[in-house]
């Protein structure tokens, strides 16, 4: 009872910033992504009768045990959904820089909801997956599809309508997106904490969801009609949005540090030259910076040229899901 997934992370285009339900990790708004094909995490999962006790392995190392947990109580779900309680051997590589706070719970959770219930014998759909990867981390149900994916935020109380659906796969259209690995510090507070502490204090918070929809459905219309430069005008508002949501917390949660400020207005100039080029961050201080392929290299050389810059990794749409038998 082994199986090993491979899944691609995603960054959002539109972004998922609050739960509603904090156990079924349902969302407040929905979300778009774009699965990148660079950073991806390979997981094996093997159940057996002749093990006494849930073990993880991450990177070749026995992961913490805040890592542990989190693996184990998500396979407690696993096993609750296939009906069983047999434990099992995880073992991951992550190719992820997750030091340098880039997310790797959106490709860690999917790959290691593929393979358990792939381990478990479960035949699922991937609408089904995607709804369990949601209950390891929100942002998980996106990368079981390749390309353009939206995560529709469901109204019922169960979460049988939160899950994720392609848009458009990762042949159809290609545009580039440039990791920006700045020299900075790990992010101190979590998504979940993050979140949680918004939703709950921020004045802004209502602003954001009585627009965030529609934004979602601007980007579809760019994404559906290749408009580049109408995605990357909503993808950069909607990401200032949420930081400015976070701003207006108590205490207030900033993300950004002095180079993730550089590079905004790095973008703002190259863009005031006639290049095509936008950004998003997530809730960390890196940044990922959108253009066209035709502009990739001379956007990376600039960038790689910034004091706070470390590594710029070039990522294009990547795959959905796969499996080694
Ligand atoms: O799924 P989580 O807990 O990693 O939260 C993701 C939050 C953002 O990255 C900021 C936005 C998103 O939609 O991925």
């Amino acid at each position: 009872m082994k199986a090993t997934a491979i899944a691609n992370t995603n960054i959002a285009l539109i972004k998922y910033w609050g739960k509603r339900d904090e156990t079924l990790f349902l969302p407040m708004n929905s979300s778009l992504s774009i699965t990148l094909d660079s950073f991806f995490t390979v997981t094996t999962v093997e159940f057996s009768k002749s093990f006494y006790k849930d073990i993880f392995f991450l990177n070749e190392l026995q992961a913490t045990d805040k890592e542990s947990n989190k693996a184990f109580n998500f396979l407690n779900k696993v096993r609750e959904f296939a009906g069983t309680n047999l434990h099992a051997r995880i073992s991951s590589e992550n190719r992820v820089p997750t030091a340098a706070g880039f997310a790797s719970s959106a490709s860690g959770f999917a790959a290691l909801a593929a393979a358990a219930t792939r381990a478990l014998g479960l035949q699922l759909s991937e609408k089904e997956l995607s709804m369990i990867a949601r209950q390891g981390s929100g942002s998980a149900c996106r990368s079981i599809y390749g390309g353009f994916v939206e995560w529709q935020k469901g109204i019922r109380t169960d979460g049988k309508d939160s899950f994720a659906k392609q848009i458009l796969n990762e042949k159809a259209w290609d545009i580039s997106v440039l990791s920006v690995l700045l020299a900075a510090e790990q992010k101190k507070v979590s998504s979940t904490e993050g979140m949680k502490r918004t939703v709950e204090t921020s004045p802004f918070y209502t602003g954001w969801l009585n627009t965030v929809e529609k934004d979602l459905e601007e980007a579809k219309e760019a994404i559906n009609s290749r408009d580049f430069e109408k995605l990357g005008i909503i993808v950069e508002a909607n990401t200032m949005k949420m930081h400015a949501t976070m701003l207006g917390a108590k205490p207030p949660i900033l993300y950004w540090q002095r180079g993730t400020i550089d590079v905004i207005q790095h973008i703002h100039k190259l863009r005031s030259a006639g290049i095509y080029v936008y950004f998003t961050i997530d809730a960390g201080p890196n940044v990922k910076v959108l253009c066209l392929p035709e502009d990739e290299k001379i956007v990376y050389e600039s960038l790689l040229s910034l004091k706070d810059v470390q590594d710029v990794i070039i990522c294009h749409p990547g795959s959905g899901i796969k499996y080694f038998e």
